[in-house]
């Protein structure tokens, strides 16, 4: 068995002007170089469209790669106020983060539209991180495991084997995003596990356990290392501890 894959993901969110973001990335930067931390882990910064290309001029490229954190379904055209795929990689970014459930929720992407965004992404040449994660409401009635798998098969199993490689998944429990509270290790690993079946049937002739299955949701510099021990955990997807270079560089440090 191959080494257990590491990444650390940021998700800012609208969050930071271009000016704040530079400096935050800069930080960021400086702190992961200097400390020469878990050299394994890939770090990606998920950051605001705009802020893509000035940052991913002052980043030191081989510790770090850049998301946006959403892109338009299609290629190109009159579709005023979007984002393509093209223009993503134009900047130098390398990840699009599709599906989170704030763009699920509040935006109402559905199952759909995330199917073409995965698909224009990968085509692009750009790596998803493809966003599932239950409700509170579906984890109380016993949902959960039924939600991730539903989320998954409607938007995101049709891709092939090559392209499940250049993908990462994150499952981020809705009940836990930005609430500050986290779902125990516990809680997190039967989900992942979980997700980690249904990838091995989906895709029998695939090494799964090199898909980066990421936790998300209330990640602290407080709770990361006992997530990221979880067989089946390998990294996160960090908002709020994301956006100050200390909390995010300690999280980086529980691996
Ligand atoms: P928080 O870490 O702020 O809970 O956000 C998690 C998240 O949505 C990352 O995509």
């Amino acid at each position: 068995m191959g080494m257990k894959p590491k990444v650390l993901a940021a998700n800012w969110k609208m969050n930071t002007d271009l000016q704040q973001g530079m400096k935050l990335a800069a930080d960021i930067n400086n702190k992961v170089n200097a400390s020469g931390v878990e050299p394994h882990a890939r770090i990606i910064l998920g950051v605001p469209f705009i802020h893509l290309s000035e940052i991913a001029k002052i980043m030191d490229y081989r510790r770090f790669s850049l998301a946006a954190q959403n892109c338009a379904e299609c290629d190109s055209g009159a579709y005023t106020g979007e984002v393509s795929a093209e223009m993503i990689k134009s900047t130098g970014a390398h990840y699009v983060i599709i599906g989170h459930s704030e763009r699920r929720h509040i935006f109402k992407e559905s199952y759909e539209s995330l199917q073409n965004k995965v698909d224009v992404c990968l085509k692009n040449a750009l790596r998803p991180i493809f966003c599932c994660g239950e409700t509170l409401d579906d984890r109380k009635k016993e949902m959960h495991k039924k939600v991730v798998e539903e989320q998954l098969k409607a938007s995101f199993f049709h891709v092939n084997e090559e392209y499940l490689m250049r993908s990462i998944i994150a499952y981020e429990p809705v009940w836990a995003i930005g609430t500050g509270e986290t779902a125990t290790p516990e809680q997190a690993q039967e989900m992942h596990e979980w997700i980690r079946t249904l990838l091995r049937d989906h895709y029998k002739n695939s090494n799964v356990d090199d898909v980066p299955i990421l936790y998300g949701g209330s990640v602290k510099p407080g709770n990361a290392s006992d997530l990221f021990k979880q067989q089946d955990i390998n990294g996160g997807l960090v908002g709020g501890a994301s956006l100050k270079a200390e909390s995010f560089m300690s999280i980086l440090k529980a691996f």
